[in-house]
């Protein structure tokens, strides 16, 4: 598996947690910043990742903003990506099982760094189970034809 990660300013931290998690899975990486505290926009981040996975340049991709909301509404503008914003385990687990979720979006801000890497964790290796939630992937890509 190839894994996305951007952050902006706010995620900046939090982002080093999650890629130094993903380096000792064993999973490669591609980074897209920022690279540094400077204050920058998250749409910016949200759009290198969630392109890189729109083309299957990456399969997953990991965005980090203050609240992980604003990457994760700017990833869900882009086709075919469906960002989820877990808080809980149990969250993250069906954000996967249910959501088919391929962006996942993370607070740098207020997540503990433990909750931050359980998420994560779980996020990463649960299946999506398909059946009845194929039929609503499918609803949600119809979506995506809207003018
Ligand atoms: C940056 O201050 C903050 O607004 C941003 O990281 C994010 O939380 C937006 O949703």
């Amino acid at each position: 598996m190839k894994v996305a990660i951007g952050s902006d300013h706010a995620g900046f931290d939090m982002r080093k947690v999650v890629s130094n998690y993903l380096a000792s899975a064993g999973i490669q990486i591609e980074d897209f910043g920022t690279f540094s505290p400077d204050s920058v926009d998250y749409p910016d981040y949200a759009e290198k990742v969630g392109v890189a996975v729109h083309e299957g340049r990456a399969d997953r991709g990991v965005l980090v903003c203050g609240t992980g909301i604003g990457v994760c509404i700017a990833a869900n503008k882009i086709n075919g990506i469906r960002a989820a914003a877990p808080w809980s385990p149990e969250t993250a687990r069906l954000s996967r099982q249910h959501n088919d979720s391929n962006v996942l979006c993370l607070s740098g801000r207020h997540l503990e760094k433990g909750l931050v890497l359980e998420l994560l964790k779980i996020w990463l290796e649960t299946p999506f189970e398909g059946g009845r939630h194929q039929r609503r992937i499918d609803k949600i890509a119809s979506l995506e034809q809207m003018d």
